[in-house]
């Protein structure tokens, strides 16, 4: 009885153990063996290294840890070395840099990377908050968009908005978020039948997805994923109420895609028509144009309902 119950016991330890590899377990492998992967993915793997580096100064690990440092900025010289194979603008690519001078300064990060490059502090402006803060209660979803928007108003919105995508705080500096403007009708009315109307009437849309090639390394279903989307959308809609524009974030997810034949089909060709790889994981249409109106505030509740 009692071995019985002693090999149940390890059965159900090595079960849970495997539970917790498949749902925890770090892939060290994602940032190895990069000769056969991709420009995206290998620079993808030069960032998270660069930036373990970096930051192992702010968690006080630098001297505490250093061999496993030093094993780590081997690492960057060789993906950087792969790099330079693979792109021939490497040596003015903003990324390659950063990680050089990094590389350059190891091990006197702090003296040599952080002190020559840091920013000075502001001072703390609370009037500033506030007016941030009701810029914040004001934005609207805008479901009533008109045009015309001239082509010049389209670039640059279009850039500024790669720029709002681009800054937005994301896991490990992945920089995994993609978007694809989308101003020819022929583009829009794909989406009908899947989307409500402002989706595939509004002047300008953006498709927003995500590059799934530069997740897994903690497990094969990273929610970082949907974070870094939306806190990069939140930024372009906020980018976007910044200059007067309305917009509206809409949801067209896989659950929303996959919950009918019918959507699987409409995206299946909205995809090939619009080329998005089967990694590009879909997030999102941003609507955006001049607003009709501002819609009236849909109330929150009281603060208090937000604390825990
Ligand atoms: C993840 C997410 C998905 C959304 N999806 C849709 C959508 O599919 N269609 C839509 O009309 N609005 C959508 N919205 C907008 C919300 O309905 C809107 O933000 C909410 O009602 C609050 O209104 P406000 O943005 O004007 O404050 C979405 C917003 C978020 C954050």
């Amino acid at each position: 009885m009692i071995s019985l119950i002693s090999k149940l016991r390890k059965r159900i330890k090595k079960i849970m153990l495997r539970q917790n590899q498949q749902t925890i377990g770090y892939n060290a492998e994602k940032y190895e063996n990069l000769e056969g992967k991709s420009l995206v993915e290998s620079y993808n793997a030069l960032r998270h290294e660069a930036h373990r580096i970096e930051k192992a100064v702010y968690n006080d690990l630098l001297i505490s840890k250093k061999p496993s440092f030093d094993n780590k900025v081997l690492k960057v010289k060789n993906i950087q070395k792969i790099i330079r194979r693979k792109d021939y603008n490497a040596s003015t690519n903003p990324v390659y840099i950063w990680s050089e001078k990094i590389i350059n300064a190891y091990p006197n990060l702090q003296q040599n990377f952080i002190d020559v490059n840091k920013g000075c502090p502001p001072q703390v402006n609370l009037k500033k908050g506030q007016q941030f803060v009701t810029d914040l209660e004001n934005r609207r979803s805008c479901r009533i968009l008109k045009g015309p928007l001239s082509n010049s108003l389209i670039e640059e919105i279009i850039n500024l908005s790669y720029e709002a995508l681009k800054w937005a705080p994301n896991s490990g500096n992945r920089q995994a978020v993609r978007m694809k403007p989308i101003i020819e009708e022929k583009e829009k009315r794909l989406l009908i039948g899947i989307k409500e109307k402002h989706c595939y009437t509004a002047p300008l849309l953006f498709f927003v997805g995500v590059d799934s090639r530069l997740y897994g390394a903690l497990s094969d279903f990273e929610e970082c994923m949907y974070l870094d989307a939306s806190a990069a959308i939140t930024q372009i809609i906020l980018y976007l109420n910044s200059v007067g524009l309305g917009s509206s974030w809409n949801h067209f997810g896989l659950d929303l895609i996959k919950t009918r034949n019918e959507n699987i089909k409409i995206y299946k060709k909205f995809q090939n028509k619009l080329d998005i790889p089967d990694y590009i994981i879909p997030i999102a249409i941003i609507a955006i144009g001049m607003p009709e109106y501002i819609p009236p505030k849909p109330a929150r509740m009281p603060n208090e309902y937000f604390s825990i």
